[in-house]
């Protein structure tokens, strides 16, 4: 029984261990010492190379080494009757939700205008309101945007979600599809973008969308580059639809030293630290769809291929 691991080759030597101790029959391969291709069962894996996957003839499981599994359908040769599980660990919906607090509160408390501030040493008080008062909207209503829903709502936050399929959540405002997204946005004075990365949300934070903001609206995207066409918001910042960004994925990564977010005023860059995986917590999770394919149960946060999540 033999796994590949694909990932930062720093990140192994934090994963091993955890394997050897919950699953010690299990041969852990570290990525590039495939060895015999054929005699490797299960895959676990961070952006794989691809055609890797597809190298694997006897490959039974594969295991996203995070939530979002954009980079492996984007691989035309990734197996696709092989099934794929992502990554859904408590620890990292905890990190989410703290990321996403932080981010609305330091823009509803208006943060960024008093770190301006401060560098100009003027000591000035600035129109505030309360959180009950900021409508904040979540884009993509699943297991991280609820939790940080969860958890806005008990700061106060007057908040919406918008999702695909319909959802009745106490408190909240739900919104479903595109034909609800308008009524959504019109009431988004904070948005977080939460979303996978499909063919349907690629591109999806355009000008189109920023106009049907309020005036002056923020933005966290903690979800994709892919989502955000960079330019379109650039342009929007400067004409003050938008007022700030907070954005913790980029299209290319680690941000090209040269590209204009680095140095806009109004952007707060962070290097995709929103939710880190956490190998002593999400080892056993992993390990568990390993137990559950061998003893023919059914897996835990399989993607469905066809629907790109
Ligand atoms: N920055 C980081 O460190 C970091 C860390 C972890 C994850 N992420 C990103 O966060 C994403 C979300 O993770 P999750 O675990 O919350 O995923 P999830 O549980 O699958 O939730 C996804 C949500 O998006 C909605 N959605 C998908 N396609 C849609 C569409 N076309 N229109 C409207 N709503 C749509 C889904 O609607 P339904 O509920 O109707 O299905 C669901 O509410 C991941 O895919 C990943 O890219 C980023």
């Amino acid at each position: 029984m033999a796994l590949l691991f694909r990932s930062s080759p720093e990140s192994a030597a934090r994963w091993q261990p955890h394997f050897a101790r919950l699953m010690p029959e299990l041969e852990v391969r570290v990525w590039p010492e495939v060895g015999d291709c054929a005699a490797i069962d299960y895959a676990l894996v961070w952006q794989p190379e691809p055609g890797l996957l597809a190298s694997l003839p006897n490959l039974k499981l594969i295991m996203n080494l995070g939530a979002g599994v954009d980079h492996l359908l984007a691989d035309p040769t990734t197996p696709r009757h092989v099934p794929i599980v992502r990554l859904v660990d408590p620890y990292m919906t905890e990190a989410m939700s703290e990321y996403v607090a932080l981010q609305v509160l330091r823009l509803h408390r208006r943060d960024l205008d008093y770190a301006a501030q401060q560098r100009d040493r003027v000591w000035w008080e600035l129109d505030q309101k309360n959180a009950a008062e900021r409508r904040v909207g979540i884009l993509g209503f699943g297991v991280l945007g609820q939790d940080a829903g969860r958890k806005l709502q008990a700061l106060g936050f007057d908040l919406a979600g918008w999702s695909r399929g319909a959802k009745a959540v106490p408190g909240v405002a739900t919104y479903a599809g595109a034909a609800e997204l308008p009524a959504f946005l019109g009431r988004s004075e904070i948005l977080v973008c939460l979303l996978p990365l499909t063919r349907e949300t690629e591109g999806i934070l355009d000008r189109r969308l920023f106009s049907q903001l309020p005036r002056g609206a923020a933005l966290v995207n903690a979800a994709r580059g892919g989502h955000l066409v960079d330019a379109d918001l650039l342009a929007a910042l400067g004409t003050g639809q938008l007022s700030a960004a907070v954005l913790d994925a980029f299209r290319d990564e680690p941000l090209p030293p040269d590209h204009p977010f680095w140095s806009h005023p109004r952007i707060v860059v962070t290097p995709h630290i929103a939710a880190l995986t956490n190998p002593p917590t999400a080892a056993p999770i992993l390990l568990d769809n390993i137990r559950r394919l061998r003893e023919g149960r059914p897996l835990e946060n399989q993607v469905d291929p066809a629907r790109g999540y």
